[in-house]
């Protein structure tokens, strides 16, 4: 990507090669064999490519009818790494589906057009596992290349792209292309149970709710020796907004998600405050510009309040939870230890395959049965309730409305992006200082 223009080009010429050689088995159902590409090669798409070919096993046992042929990534080292594990027999993920590694020196791409490359091939789906700030048109090319997908969350890290994501959801329906989210709780057993009683009524009337994702420090990439700043921006992805969204958006988004699927909406406004109290000082170029704490206040349209915050401080309490208050009772999540209703856990079972198989399952049987699931919808709702939130802090105290900042020509993507080049990064939003830019 050099620019967005450019981009965008590169997404209309994808979509014409693709369509142009007319796959007939982008839509595999029934007994094909589906043929999977994976963009970006890191470690959430490595799991992603492990976790289908689990899930392949688990629904055709000893003949799966899966196979990795085709990995893209921005740099050769992370395609080549990968490939290596893919076809390591005794690797602990992937060793045991070795037979079904059918990637080769053709089918492996580099560079930031490797997405495009990879979309011109034969694969039926596609596993988008990039940074956030590329998925609206990894998505967007994916969709006009006829590909399902499996795409990681967030799905965007801006108004633009979060419209661009919305207005992809009939065309992908019209063309029957699955898009399964990477928000596996969704995909949850326990969570299911809970969520079901919810909407059955089991806590009376949902009155109010409460989400966190107060955790630690993540990862931080220090800038290699002579590493151009675009080249480390992209390293170091995490800590620059255009590529993450902040954590609120790249991370929260998992229990926003949780509180707008309780409430069957999105919400309608927010306000809220925050900033960087113990990040990495320092010049933006190394330090990066994401914030460390948010804490917000959303409105659904029906006068639900939520109460959300997400925090990274190198403080021993975590707290990664849903919370959703009725008014007979009480619906308590907390992936991994607590699925409750009213202080129980709604299910004896809790070891339930975990939600990063079983969205795999679920992926590949609608393919198979003809029904492709659909959470575009979903996953863009909850990305840009993340984005609503972030930005109602970056604002710090001025409520921000849904409408207005979706229909807002809010931009942050770099308007000449190439690897191995100087960049500038600006300096972490100040609280009250940022203006949501006007309508698009
Ligand atoms: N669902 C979950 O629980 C979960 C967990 C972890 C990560 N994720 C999501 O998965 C995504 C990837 O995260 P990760 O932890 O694997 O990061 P990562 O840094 O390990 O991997 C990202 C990969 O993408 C490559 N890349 C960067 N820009 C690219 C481009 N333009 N084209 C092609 N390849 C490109 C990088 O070189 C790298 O190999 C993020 O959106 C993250 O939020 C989801």
């Amino acid at each position: 990507m050099s620019n967005r223009r450019d981009f965008l080009k590169a997404s209309a010429a994808v979509g014409g090669v693709a369509m142009a050689s007319n796959f007939a088995g982008a839509f595999a159902a029934g007994n094909e064999t589906i043929k999977v590409g994976l963009i970006g090669c890191g470690s959430r798409g490595r799991g992603a490519v492990a976790n289908i070919l689990q899930a392949e096993a688990k629904i055709n046992g000893a003949n799966p009818k899966v196979e990795i042929v085709a990995v893209a990534d921005a740099f050769k080292e992370q395609t080549a790494s990968a490939v290596k594990a893919f076809n390591n027999p005794d690797h602990e993920h992937f060793g045991p589906f070795v037979k079904q590694m059918k990637v080769t020196p053709e089918t492996t791409f580099d560079g930031l057009d490797a997405y495009s490359k990879l979309l011109a091939t034969d694969v039926n789906l596609v596993i988008l596992a990039t940074p956030p700030g590329f998925r609206p048109f990894h998505l967007e090319a994916a969709v006009k290349a006829k590909k399902h997908i499996f795409c990681e969350k967030p799905v965007a890290v801006d108004a633009t792209g979060a419209r661009k994501c919305y207005g992809l959801v009939e065309e992908s329906k019209k063309a029957n292309i699955a898009i399964v989210a990477g928000t596996q709780r969704r995909h949850q057993k326990p969570y299911i149970e809970v969520m079901k009683r919810v909407h059955d009524g089991g806590i009376g009337e949902i009155r109010a709710a409460r989400c966190a994702w107060n955790g630690r420090e993540p990862w931080y990439k220090k800038r290699e020796a002579g590493q151009a700043d675009s080249t480390y921006q992209l390293k170091n992805w995490y800590h620059f907004l255009w590529t993450c969204g902040d954590h609120i958006v790249e991370q929260h988004v998992h229990n926003l998600d949780v509180v707008n699927w309780a409430l069957n909406d999105h919400p309608i406004k927010a306000v809220g405050f925050g900033g960087r109290a113990f990040r990495h000082p320092g010049d933006p170029k190394d330090a990066g510009q994401i914030w460390d704490h948010f804490a917000v206040e959303f409105e659904y349209k029906n006068g639900v309040r939520l109460s959300s915050y997400c925090r990274h401080f190198p403080v021993p309490q975590d707290d990664v939870s849903e919370t959703v208050i009725g008014s007979t009772g009480l619906a308590y999540t907390r992936d991994g230890s607590a699925y409750t209703i009213n202080g129980k856990d709604v299910l004896e079972d809790e070891k339930a395959l975990s939600g990063y198989v079983q969205e795999h399952i679920d992926l590949l049987n609608s393919i198979r049965a003809g029904a492709p699931l659909n959470e575009l919808k979903n996953v863009t709702d909850a990305t840009f309730t993340a984005i609503l939130g972030r930005n109602a802090c970056y604002a710090s105290g001025t409520t921000l409305k849904w409408a207005d900042a979706l229909a807002s020509a809010e931009d942050i993507t770099p308007k000449n992006f190439a690897l191995g080049k100087p960049m500038d990064a600006t300096p972490a939003p100040r609280p009250g200082s940022w203006k949501l830019p006007p309508r698009a």
